[in-house]
């Protein structure tokens, strides 16, 4: 092997004495340019599902020139400054190149595009998961599927935002956008996550309902114990709900503006909440006609509990409902169920009342509790079963209004352990559609066998 290595350098040292002629070299060596490698790197934009973001990567000494051909038959383009973003509307498979030119010679980098509009335009790495493969947003054609959501859960890149972006098409913040949260205290505003949820509802295209201005359970306590006048606190809620609807006006699409304002016991009268005590009965239609003024495309809806299980309580909502005119849009119907209770009959009735008036209808807040008598210490298949098949009946009832009637059903909740009833109720249920490891439960095929 050593021997080998000596001739080689001898070999070497004379070729380089005859390359450089006579005993004075003639001056360094020139090495020619290698020819520079293309290359670059392709995205699906964020925002749009068939435009292309292509970054040139390339990297070389000296001058060289870069064209693109992105395969739609237009030939070669000089590449600009930036990135390149290009739209792929038509199904097929599209080869985009890359070509870079120096002194020394051409070379290319050819990338291959995948479009199928039914898994939703450009495939990522070629793979089309056809979309409508029995995702509730996709095969819910006519209306919004929804569910809540935190600030914790959307700001951070995970498991939870994906669940969302995955199976909905719209987003109630779960409490992050009442009066507790965004007006902590007189004169001051905390906007952080509201902000938060409605921006990551925006940036990916899912709807975002508004929940919800006024509620007697989430009145801060500085305004339960307001110390001004009745004028001044008139003025406060005024001011409150101008700020918050103004703020996400074009981005909230409807809003809660009151919840709960009914009582539950015999004839419902109203709550005698703070606002009622301090603006009078009409409160509810200042506060309708403040977000109006705010923004007058934003949907407005009252949204109570125990619309089909109480029929007193849903005669009680119409008649506030009656009472504001064109100051409202539509009923949210929140639905908090067992999966035995309400009958089918009352909770249609909900539907046709609403219908029957010309309003949107919100299913706002649906869970099917499975162990309502607290008689079950796990969710047994016959008990899933029937879950699934009261979720298929509501989703049916809501499937059948009319699509002028239509805007969203929201279940209230992701997986069984998030649940608000286990505090509420103080036992454990499985009242949604996944399972604690995010599995999906009988539930989620009994919303889609709703929506067949
Ligand atoms: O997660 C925070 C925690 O980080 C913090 O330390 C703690 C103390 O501030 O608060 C925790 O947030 C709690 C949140 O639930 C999440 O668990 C809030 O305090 C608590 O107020 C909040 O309760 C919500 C409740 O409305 C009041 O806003 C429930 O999640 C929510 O499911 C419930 O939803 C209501 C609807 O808005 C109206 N219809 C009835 C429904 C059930 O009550």
């Amino acid at each position: 092997m050593k021997i080998t290595k000596i001739l080689s350098f001898l070999f070497l040292v004379t070729v380089l004495i005859s390359c450089g002629g006579s005993e004075e070299s003639d001056g360094p060596i020139i090495i020619p340019p290698a020819k520079v490698r293309a290359a670059f790197e392709m995205t699906i934009s964020p925002t749009d599902q068939n435009v292309l973001l292509l970054d040139n990567k390339t990297v070389g000494t000296g001058e060289f020139t870069s064209e693109w051909d992105y395969g739609q038959g237009n030939g070669f383009v000089l590449d600009q400054p930036g990135i390149e973003e290009v739209r792929f509307d038509v199904d097929g498979t599209f080869s985009v190149t890359l070509k870079v030119t120096n002194e020394a010679g051409v070379t290319q980098d050819v990338q291959t595009v995948v479009v199928a509009n039914s898994a939703g335009g450009i495939c990522p790495n070629g793979i089309c998961v056809t979309s409508n493969a029995g995702v509730l947003k996709d095969v819910s054609t006519t209306f919004l599927v929804g569910n809540i959501t935190r600030a914790s859960k959307v700001n951070s890149v995970g498991i939870d935002s994906e669940i969302l972006k995955t199976h909905f098409s719209s987003i109630t913040s779960e409490y992050e956008m009442k009066m507790d949260r965004m007006h902590p205290s007189q004169g001051t505003f905390d906007f952080a996550a509201a902000d938060a949820i409605v921006n990551f509802g925006v940036a990916n295209g899912i709807n975002v309902h508004g929940h919800a201005l006024i509620w007697h359970n989430a009145t801060p306590d500085w305004v339960k114990n307001f110390s001004g006048t009745d004028a001044e606190f008139e003025t406060m809620v005024k001011n409150y709900i101008t700020t918050t609807v103004t703020r996400y006006k074009g981005k909230v699409a409807s809003w809660d503006v009151v919840n709960e304002a009914i009582e539950d016991g015999s004839g419902n009268p109203l709550r005698n909440s703070v606002f009622k005590q301090k603006m009078g009965d009409d409160y509810i239609k200042k506060c309708y006609q403040w977000a109006r003024d705010a923004d007058p495309d934003c949907l407005l809806f009252y949204n109570d509990y125990n619309m089909a299980s109480s029929t007193g309580k849903r005669a009680a909502m119409f008649k506030i409902v009656d009472s504001l005119g064109d100051l409202i849009d539509g009923v949210g119907a929140q639905m908090h169920i067992n999966y035995n209770f309400p009958s089918k009959a009352n909770i249609q009735a909900v539907a046709d009342g609403t219908v029957s008036r010309g309003l949107k209808l919100h299913f706002a807040e649906l869970d099917v509790r499975a162990n309502p008598d607290n008689d079950q210490t796990s969710l047994t298949s016959e008990r899933a079963g029937l879950q699934k098949a009261k979720f298929t009946e509501v989703v049916k009832i809501y499937n059948s209004i009319p699509l002028a009637n239509k805007y969203a059903l929201t279940v209230w909740g992701v997986r069984d352990n998030e649940t608000w009833l286990t505090d509420f109720w103080g036992h454990i249920d499985w009242p949604l559609m996944f399972n604690e490891d995010y599995s999906k439960k009988p539930a989620y095929d009994g919303f889609l066998e709703g929506l067949q």
